[in-house]
């Protein structure tokens, strides 16, 4: 059975994808010249992203992970966020730290990890997001993305790294489901 069968509409295409990852990696080298980079993905659902990204960035820096969560099964934020695997880079001082997202949603993984940034003493830090959905943003979310690759309506997209229910990452592209996938009827489920 193909993924691609609950799939509603493409979003952006591999080639969009590709053209995005391009612009910014242009930009950041740009931007980023004669600096301390480092990159720090936010696993998991930016790490298609990030690979594309890095392979467009043409000047020497360093990579990091870290895991934040906000988000249970299903479409709904829980609101609080922590932070589950840290940075392998234990001292931020003197780095200029560039965070990769997937998505901008509420906004709060990304205020969390920025203020925890700033306040670790990193030499600065900004945001380069995917995606971003500024209808979403919560009030006290102060936060504002340097780098966005394209602005999303408030639907639930999924592929290229954002996943529904942990599925879907490794579509090449991103879209959004067909309504049963994100809203099961009964019968569907029992079918199922
Ligand atoms: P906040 O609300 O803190 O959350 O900005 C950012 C995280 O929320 C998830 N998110 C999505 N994931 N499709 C997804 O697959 C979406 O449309 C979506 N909107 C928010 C995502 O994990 C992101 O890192
Ligand atoms: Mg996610």
């Amino acid at each position: 059975m193909s993924m691609l069968q609950d799939i509603q509409e493409v979003f952006f295409s591999q080639e969009d994808l590709a053209k995005i990852a391009n612009r910014l990696g242009h930009q950041i080298s740009h931007d980023y010249k004669d600096h301390n980079l480092l990159i720090v993905s936010v696993l998991k659902g930016s790490v298609i992203f990030m690979a594309d990204l890095m392979r467009n960035i043409t000047i020497p820096c360093k990579i990091d992970f870290i895991t934040a969560s906000s988000y249970h099964a299903g479409t709904e934020s829980t609101g609080s966020v922590s932070v589950t695997d840290d940075l392998s880079v234990k001292d931020v001082h003197g780095y200029d730290i560039l965070i990769v997202e997937d998505i901008l949603d509420t906004g709060r993984t990304l205020q969390k990890l920025s203020d925890i940034f700033s306040k670790k003493g990193a030499s600065s830090v900004r945001i380069c997001t995917l995606l971003d959905k500024p209808e979403r943003r919560d009030k006290s979310v102060t936060i504002k993305p340097t780098y966005i690759g394209a602005k999303v309506r408030n639907e639930f997209v999924v592929g290229y790294g954002l996943d529904f229910d942990q599925k879907y990452r490794n579509l090449p592209f991103i879209g959004i489901l067909k309504e049963e996938i994100y809203h099961p009827t009964t019968e569907t489920k029992e079918a199922n």
